[in-house]
């Protein structure tokens, strides 16, 4: 098969370095893709938005299935251009990737449907939002409607910081048209995990569960960001509560958007909180998570391909998806990310780092300039690790982590703490 990868950051790297370990995969495609990629990958000079010169490339050259990684080319409705041309492609219409293009939308659905999901309400308007607000108390949650770059959440622990959030988002529009409407959400408390299930219509592959690091300093402090770092599998989450997050969450979505009549095809990702009460989900993703990709990625055994063709080519042998042991990934980023960085700093090491047993180094914002690898963006290296055990792995990570180096790198160094017990 010939394919193309639609993306450019250390999830699509990783994607295309399975890919090329497909029996089924003779020739890869990246757009725009990363330098990391070169080794396997022809990259293309064509941005994610450039759908219908996307879909020319994909028929000119016969790609077979092309793969879309981040969430707003689907959002914008790409796979819908795609396939009114007959393409094949991986991932959900405008209509299923409004479950995570509209918090409200992906709300209502679950509401509808008995899906767990925080109690919420749904606001355009800024004073009535406000007049909620003193109703309910704090702690609260609140949301951009749209996407804002995994920013657009602000839990509020108390009602200064909520009433802050509503005038941000709705009156100075600091996510612009993502903040015309909101959700105002309950506050739930627990251990907050990833749910990746690969989706053909009503039938889905789940995946390893895994656990993101989305604050950027040790101990969960700090700013939220795009994800430092993820492990799996989840060593503290029982049969029972897994089998409760296929039924009564991924299946029980698919479901509900079958009846909406919105056929899904692709990644449902899910971020769920485990409480008191059980898994609550807090958002849906249609579309693989990063950095969970890298360690899930890493773990896996099965041919990606048949991973993600399931459906059709299968039955895929559940035994036998996954190699034993646990993997992790770890993201490096940029100083001062996620708030304003440098860009263009020369990176060292990642040959180094490597030749670590079990690592591979994938690139998220990495550029060459005159043959230099240098910097271009917040998340810059993401280092997955394979071990036997969570603790080799976490080992793994961090010692090719050391190897690398450029000015201002910053990671945490408490990856998989809670793993680790
Ligand atoms: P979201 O963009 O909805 O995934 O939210 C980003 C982050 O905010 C999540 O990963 C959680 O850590 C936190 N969060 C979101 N919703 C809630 C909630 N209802 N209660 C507590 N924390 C939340
Ligand atoms: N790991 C967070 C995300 O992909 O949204």
């Amino acid at each position: 098969m010939r394919v193309l990868v639609i993306g450019s950051g250390a999830r699509e790297h990783a994607l295309v370095w399975k890919l090329a370990q497909s029996q089924r995969v003779s020739h890869i495609y990246a757009a725009p893709g990363n330098p990391g990629m070169l080794p396997y990958a022809e990259c293309l000079p064509l941005a994610a938005r450039q759908f219908s010169a996307l879909a020319t490339f994909a028929e000119h050259s016969h790609i077979d299935l092309t793969i879309v990684g981040p969430e707003d080319p689907l959002v914008g409705g790409i796979s819908d251009v795609f396939r009114e041309r007959g393409l094949r492609i991986f991932g959900p219409g405008a209509a299923g990737a409004a479950l995570e293009g509209s918090k409200a939308f992906a709300k209502e659905l679950m509401t509808a449907a008995g899906i767990p999901t925080a109690q919420y309400r749904t606001f355009t308007d800024a004073h009535a939002a406000l007049a909620y607000l003193e109703q309910h108390g704090a702690p609260i949650v609140v949301k951009a409607d749209g996407n804002a770059a995994g920013k657009g959440a602000i839990v509020a622990l108390d009602m200064g910081t909520a009433r802050n959030a509503v005038g941000q988002i709705m009156t100075e529009r600091v996510f612009g048209s993502a903040g015309d409407a909101i959700v105002i959400e309950d506050y739930l408390q627990g251990d907050e995990i990833g749910s990746t299930a690969i989706c053909n219509g009503i039938h889905y592959l789940p995946l390893m569960l895994t656990q993101d690091h989305k604050r950027a300093f040790d101990g969960d402090q700090g700013l939220n960001t795009g994800g430092m770092g993820v492990f799996t599998p989840l060593p503290f989450v029982e049969r029972a509560t897994e089998m409760f997050i296929y039924r009564n969450i991924i299946a029980a979505t698919l479901q509900a958007l079958k009846a909406h009549n919105i056929p899904f095809y692709g990644v449902l990702y899910s971020n769920i909180m485990l409480t008191s009460k059980g898994p609550i989900v807090l958002e849906h993703n249609t579309r693989f998570g990063d950095p969970e990709t890298q360690a899930l990625m890493l773990l896996l055994r099965e041919d990606v391909m048949n991973v993600l063709d399931f459906a059709e080519t299968m039955p895929v042998k559940l035994d036998t998806l996954w190699q034993p042991g646990s993997a992790v990934s770890l993201s490096l980023v940029s100083g001062g990310y996620p708030g304003s960085y440098h860009t263009g700093l020369p990176i060292t090491g990642v040959a180094e780092a490597n030749k670590v047993e079990g690592v591979q180094v994938f690139h998220a914002g990495t550029a060459l300039r005159d043959g230099q690898l240098v910097t271009a963006g917040g998340r810059v290296l993401s280092v997955a690790a394979h071990g036997t055990t969570l603790r080799e792995a976490v080992d793994r990570a961090y010692e090719a982590a050391a190897r690398i180096d450029f000015e201002g790198i910053h990671y945490r160094r408490d990856i998989a703490k809670r793993g680790l017990g």
